[in-house]
């Protein structure tokens, strides 16, 4: 065989190859969703009784007894109990690129250690992240684009040197040594790294971490991460899920923004892709401070429904990712009606804050009709908060009012230019606007 059919099919067998480990994703799952909304709305109602407890009514009610009745539940039934949150220390801060002309800013790697109440498998006891931030060039307080990186953060700015420390375990659909073109031509031109230029010509600051510098995601190598970070006292079939790390990371990654005077603490808005989109709403499910989010793809667990028979079901994700969850998720295989909660209710616990749900209409995996009638469920807590009605009713894109917003690209499972376009006018227009110095370059006041 000569060397460029060589070349051909050994990136013919790294496509398979790629397509079948990615955890039975959408590539498997070809065919077109409808464009006309299906199915049942989202159920229980989101302001129904609940449990023992009666009817919202009041956006007292909800946000005093309902909102922490559902935070206890989603940690019990689905991701686990959430870590305790004990702080950060900045270990060592590192310029990798200064703003010199034809730079588009400043790049940075902030080396943080993270504080819990106990001791874990990591070196000197603590998990220890590498945060890359990019501040754009002018004058602040920036907003900040926050999230978790899929493959490190050496995929990040593959021509930076510096930019990965940490030796951490990538899952398999990073696609061992795939060459970078490979992955782009399956997941998108932004699967490894947002657009750097793009966001800082918009003055958006942009900060990204890989999730597995603290659990790495593979099942087994996970395991003893997630015991260590589980609180003390917590019974073992809710012992915290590598979701729910993940997405207390990135809370701790929105306390080390938050004290950066370069940085708009009331602008950090977060960002995830598939399982970090999932991270990504639980993270500000449970932390009021994240401005808005955008979670794309998110599927099961994420913004999708999940009582249902539509999408990625609870059996194959449970089995396919254990260390995703609290070990009791996987007693809802093959009987998910059975949960009393379902993800429009963790969407509501972000309410007021802006949501903006992207999906692919050949992701069935992703279930696009289960995320936006997940978003048309989390409604009436959003009206309760005076939130203009959603009132969306094409999956397309999102209407240009509100704070909620859905859109439907074509294609499959990934990260391409048009989601970040969609997003970056979904925050230009709803993000809350500069709360000092006045207003940003590139934002709508
Ligand atoms: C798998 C998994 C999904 C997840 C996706 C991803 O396909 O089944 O639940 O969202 O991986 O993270 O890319």
């Amino acid at each position: 065989m000569g060397l460029g059919r060589k070349f051909v099919f050994g990136a013919v067998l790294m496509v398979a190859g790629l397509a079948l480990s990615a955890g039975g994703c959408a590539l498997q799952r070809l065919p077109n969703v409808s464009k006309e909304i299906t199915g049942p709305p989202a159920s229980p109602p989101v302001l129904a009784a609940f449990q023992s407890d009666p009817a919202i009514i009041t956006q007292q009610d909800w946000q005093e007894r309902r909102a922490p009745l559902l935070r206890i539940r989603f940690q019990s039934e689905i991701y686990g109990a959430m870590p305790e949150a004990l702080g950060f220390e900045i270990v060592s801060r590192e310029v990798l690129q200064k703003p010199e002309k034809g730079a588009i800013g400043t790049i940075e790697r902030i080396t943080i250690a993270l504080k819990t109440s106990q001791l874990g498998p990591w070196t000197g006891g603590r998990p220890v992240v590498d945060m890359i931030l990019m501040t754009p060039k002018g004058k602040g307080p920036f907003p900040v684009i926050a999230g978790g990186t899929f493959c490190g953060n050496d995929v990040l700015l593959p021509k930076q040197s510096g930019t990965r420390t940490a030796d951490m375990a990538l899952p398999p659909e990073c696609g061992g040594d795939a060459p970078e073109f490979l992955i782009k031509a399956i997941f998108g031109l932004h699967a490894n790294a947002p657009p750097w230029e793009t966001l800082a010509e918009k003055g958006y600051a942009l900060a990204s971490w890989h999730p597995g510098d603290v659990v790495p995601d593979v099942p087994l190598v996970a395991e003893p991460h997630l015991k260590a970070l589980t609180p003390i006292g917590t019974p073992p079939d809710q012992r915290t899920g590598a979701i729910a790390a993940w997405a207390w990371t990135t809370s701790r990654m929105v306390d080390v923004l938050s004290d950066d005077p370069r940085l708009d603490p009331k602008r950090v808005m977060l960002w995830g892709h598939s399982r970090h989109g999932k991270a990504a709403l639980l993270a500000a499910a449970f932390d009021p401070r994240p401005a808005a989010v955008w979670a794309l793809q998110s599927g099961t667990a994420g913004a999708a429904l999940g009582r249902d028979d539509v999408g990625e079901p609870v059996a194959d994700i449970t089995s396919t990712f254990p260390h995703w969850f609290a070990p009791a998720y996987k007693a809802y295989a093959g009987k998910q009606a059975d949960l009393d909660v379902d993800q429009h209710q963790l969407i509501a616990l972000l309410a007021p804050r802006p949501v903006l749900i992207g999906t692919g209409r050949r992701d069935q995996w992703g279930d696009p009709h289960g995320s936006f009638r997940a978003l048309k469920g989390a409604d009436p807590v959003y009206q309760l908060f005076g939130m203009p009605a959603f009132t969306q009713s094409k999956l397309r894109e999102p209407e240009d009012k509100g704070v909620l917003g859905f859109y439907m690209r074509p294609g499959l499972h990934g990260i391409h230019t048009e989601d970040w376009d969609e997003a970056l006018s979904f925050f230009d227009r709803t993000a809350p606007k500069a709360s000092a110095n006045g207003p940003i370059s590139g934002l709508k006041p």
